[in-house]
């Protein structure tokens, strides 16, 4: 069972392939307007054949025609300015379409599995530090890519990674010794945390030897001290639960909760690998990776010249780098066959990531991935994305004013709850605050998948929680639409929705005339291309605008076109299947950017 657009466009791609004499060649969706359902450029080609492109379509196009066999979906090839427009069997694509629909029910979109693995490192904030809007973003994309991936027929394993190593967590240990208190690190882990930072740097700067005491707690902690270790057991174990908390709000839950700290010895052994393979060198003492500013063309994405890593201190500690290229290792030895190592992290890291690219890379041709079952140039994907600011500026913790975002979602909500009682007044309260919640936190989540992830964002409320435009209430309330409809057809009419029969596909489709329900048909049936082309670039918005151009069919459809009030049963039926499955479709894909949509609103 396979999906018919995806049959048509191999079909197209490997007659292409055939006459380019290459694996890939480019397929495209034609603009809007045309009639055609896909496109052959053959600019590149008639370039290679030193010809005239226009010539090459014309006789491609003709070549094409004849070899159609009477069977295809395809009805015929047509030149135009250099492309060579695919045209098909209309009525015939829409039954198919039909029936994929009707085939797969609520799978309708997934693909079959693919044995590979792709680890997404997300959300990943430090211990004993609030989660910051830009962990927000990363949970938020994060969870959308690895839902979309795997509907894309991929492993998936999300890791959230957590700092909880380093000088700072012996300021902490100092600090809770001096003015710690257990009952606030118990209710208020995080908050209680902060403070305890702070006010050591405010002291540390009046009395700087407070710095040595510090170190000498880490250390302390580095050589396994009993009482520091069972503290900063406590830190961490206190942080994750309110991360995790927080996170549940948004619908994420964790795989693995992977803690850097646990891969200072691997990372140390690395250090000495590194070294004795040739990859790291020394420096002033300090163990440094050097980057040749050239890479060989194999390297998919060419990073910019770029400085040295350091991977150990000359006081012989390892760093963040190494523990996160130990992590990557063990992700590749543990997930295996791993087809890629994704990381959601703000752009602002742009450049230590390609370092971390350009290591493994060096790493992996000199064996380090030699267990792993796929072993690829550019394993590390890294996923990034711009900053978040409110209305009246960036938000940032440096700055001094900490978003919490457990107090952003709780705007979120409350607003929402203010838009519903508004709208519906006569919705009791419990069932309101529920429907205030999937509104709220899914406008949040929306407003950051509905753009490319590299823009920055302002936080616009009232965009945000409109019922009209781009956001997550109004394809929320298109599916609630989708559902009053059904819930007013008579139980005659659900039952046949239910259970439609071969015969029924055939006697829909000569009902579906109108340009409105053709389109709407249309769009439902490249639901399994959106995501599946979200999953190849990593873009949830490519899905986001699939959505939104749905909910935009359906209300055209729905002005112009009757449904419980159709002339004949057929076109009532083959209307309410419309109703049906897009309502289905926006469920599903508002699900997979990890937005819920409520029964009423
Ligand atoms: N903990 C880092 C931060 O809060 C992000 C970590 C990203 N993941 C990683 N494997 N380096 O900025």
């Amino acid at each position: 069972m396979n999906y018919v657009l995806d049959r048509i466009y191999a079909d197209v791609e490997s007659l292409a392939a055939t006459e380019f004499g290459q694996p890939n060649p480019e397929v495209r969706r034609p603009p809007k307007e045309s009639e055609a359902i896909y496109a052959v450029p053959c600019f590149q080609y008639a370039k290679e054949k030193n010809t005239n492109p226009i010539k090459l379509a014309d006789g491609l196009s003709a070549k094409w025609n004849q070899g159609l066999q009477a069977g295809s979906l395809i009805e015929r090839f047509e030149p135009a300015r250099g492309y060579v427009n695919v045209f098909v069997k209309k009525k015939t694509l829409l039954a198919r379409i039909l029936k994929n629909l009707r085939d797969f029910g609520e799978d309708y979109g997934n693909y079959p599995e693919i044995n590979k693995t792709i680890v997404v490192d997300y959300c990943s904030p430090n211990i004993a530090k609030p989660l910051s809007v830009g962990h927000l973003r990363s949970t938020i994309i994060g969870q959308a890519l690895i839902n979309i991936l795997r509907a894309r027929g991929y492993r998936v394993v999300g890791i959230n990674f957590l700092g909880d190593w380093g000088t700072q967590f012996g300021k902490l240990l100092y600090a809770f010794e001096q003015w710690g208190n257990e009952k606030k690190l118990a209710e208020e882990p995080i908050q209680h945390l902060l403070e305890l930072y702070v006010r050591f740097h405010k002291k540390a700067k009046i009395n700087p030897a407070l710095e040595d005491d510090a170190r000498a707690a880490f250390k302390r902690l580095q050589q396994g001290g009993e009482k520091e270790r069972a503290l900063w057991q406590r830190f961490r174990g206190s942080s994750l639960e309110a991360f995790e908390k927080t996170v549940a709000r948004l619908g994420v839950k964790f795989d693995h909760n992977w803690f850097e700290s646990e891969f200072e010895e691997r990372a140390r052994e690395l250090v000495d690998e590194l070294l004795a393979k040739g990859i790291a060198e020394e420096s002033e003492g300090a163990i440094i990776i050097r980057f040749k500013p050239l890479w060989p063309a194999e390297s998919p994405e060419p990073p910019p010249a770029q400085p040295p890593l350091v991977i150990r201190k000359s006081d012989g500690t390892t760093l963040y780098p190494t523990r996160d290229l130990a992590s990557a290792l063990e992700r590749i030895e543990r997930f295996q066959p791993v087809h890629r190592l994704l990381y959601a992290v703000a752009s602002e890291q742009t450049l230590y990531f390609s370092q971390l690219w350009n290591a493994l890379e060096e790493m992996r041709k000199r064996g380090f991935f030699k267990h792993a079952k796929i072993n690829q140039p550019g394993i590390l994907k890294y996923i990034p994305f711009g900053m978040v600011s409110l209305p009246t500026g960036k938000i940032s913790t440096r700055e001094g004013r900490i978003v919490y975002l457990d107090e952003l979602l709780d705007e979120a909500e409350r607003r929402a709850q203010e838009i519903i009682k508004e709208k519906n007044p006569d919705m009791p309260k419990d069932a309101r605050a529920q429907v205030a919640r999937k509104v709220g936190i899914g406008a949040v989540i929306y407003a950051d998948l509905s753009q490319d992830r590299i823009k920055d964002i302002v936080f616009d409320w009232s965009k945000m929680l409109a019922f009209e435009g781009n956001s997550a209430p109004y394809l929320q309330y298109a599916a609630v639409r989708c559902a009053r409809i059904l819930a007013k057809a008579s139980p005659e009419d659900r039952k046949r929705l239910e259970e439609p029969k071969d015969a029924d596909i055939p006697r829909m489709v000569a009902e579906i005339e109108e340009p409105e329900s053709i389109e709407l048909l249309m769009h439902l049936g490249r639901f399994p291309q959106a995501i599946a082309e979200a999953a190849e670039r990593y873009a949830p918005h490519a899905l986001a605008s699939y959505l939104y151009d749905l909910a935009a069919a359906l209300s055209r459809f729905y002005t112009e076109v009757p449904v419980l009030k159709a002339q004949t049963d057929a076109a009532r039926l083959a209307r309410l299947t419309l109703v049906e499955a897009t309502g289905r479709v926006l469920r599903r894909g508002l699900a997979l950017l990890g937005i819920e949509t409520p029964e009423e609103m």
